[in-house]
């Protein structure tokens, strides 16, 4: 059997420690890996698969040495500049930032909706939005059987979102210093500021969220609308969606439809409080999905609960997901 070599870049960080995680549950067919990051903590050790590795700087010649994949997750800045570098030794990119999400060139992916836009990648994959990858992979089935209308997405998302600062503000927070990443205190509060504003006075994280919908689904002029939302809440996203179908349904076999349907776990029984919770899917790459209920206020909606790890699911886990789909293609 074949075996490939592997580059995680942004190694170090709160994504690439999760991916290191991920990999050594996995153990897919990889002979070599290395490990790559900033000058700052380049010549770090980090223990891997029992054996020791030295943490690199990342550079122009990184990729001189002949990677099958790399996993970035280093911020769009290194990514813009090193993904193309990869790609041109042969290397076939997986990356995390937003850098290449909209280029019509680069598949946007999540292995359970739409694994066959693997297959034209040029070189790079990229790997969508932690919010709107938790979304799809529910969307993806009910709009195969009942054609989704019109998306209307509330995010309570975790401040691990924002990386290592938005950790530290939530914890910091709670000694009653006050934050460093975050515009206004997260502690008691919730703030409907992800990512910059925009012109139109939505924010980057909510016009992700859209487009990426749309381009996932191949839906380019689907009604989709979003708020997100940063609550103090450590890691894990939870999202209320509310979607609306061209098509009549029946609401057992719609819920039967998500538990059939791969990567999720149907968790929706209100007789006996049951239905996602953020504390219950950390350190899982399932979608958890729940309080699923007939929308009263339209022919044909719903609502529901949809929750996963967003380091996981949102980021590392989907990326993998992606490389071993890559491994099977080979
Ligand atoms: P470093 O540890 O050297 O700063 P997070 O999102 O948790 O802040 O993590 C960001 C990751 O991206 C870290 O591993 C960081 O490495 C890495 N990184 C940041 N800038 C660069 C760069 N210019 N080249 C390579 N890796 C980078």
């Amino acid at each position: 059997m074949r075996k490939y070599k592997l580059a995680l870049v942004g190694a170090t960080g709160l994504v690439g420690r999760t991916a290191r995680k991920v990999l050594e549950e996995k153990n897919l067919p990889i002979s070599e890996y290395a490990f790559f990051a900033s000058s700052k903590s380049a010549g770090s050790k980090i223990i891997f698969m029992g054996n020791e590795y030295t943490v690199r700087e990342l550079t122009e010649n990184s990729f001189d040495e002949g990677f099958d994949f790399a996993i970035f997750s280093a911020g769009g800045e290194t990514s813009k500049k090193y993904s193309p570098i990869a790609a041109s030794k042969g290397c076939v990119v997986v990356d995390n930032s937003s850098a290449f999400r909209m280029d019509k060139k680069v598949p946007l992916v999540v292995p359970e909706v739409n694994p066959c836009d693997i297959k034209w990648n040029n070189g790079i994959i990229a790997n969508p939005n932690c919010s709107t990858i938790q979304a799809v992979v529910p969307l993806k089935p009910l709009d195969d059987k009942y054609t989704i209308k019109r998306i209307v997405y509330s995010t309570y998302q975790a401040v691990s979102g924002a990386g290592k600062a938005g950790v530290d503000d939530l914890e910091n927070g709670i000694k009653g210093f006050p934050p460093k990443k975050f515009p206004y205190p997260i502690i008691n509060n919730c703030l409907p500021h992800i990512d910059v504003f925009e012109e139109n006075g939505y924010t980057k994280e909510e016009i992700k969220m859209i487009n990426e919908t749309r381009k996932i689904l191949g839906k380019p002029d689907l009604k989709v609308t979003a708020t997100t939302v940063r609550v103090p809440v450590l890691n894990s996203h939870s999202e209320s969606i509310n979607v609306e179908f061209e098509n009549d349904f029946n609401l057992d076999e719609l819920k039967e439809i998500l538990n059939n349907s791969p990567g999720i776990i149907l968790e929706d029984d209100p007789s006996k409080n049951i239905y996602p919770l953020a504390q219950n899917a950390n350190g899982h790459d399932e979608v958890y999905v729940g309080r699923i209920r007939r929308d009263e206020s339209v022919p044909y909606g719903i609502n529901m609960w949809v929750v996963a790890d967003n380091i996981r699911k949102g980021a590392a886990s989907n990326a993998i997901q992606i490389v071993e789909k890559l491994i099977e293609l080979n």
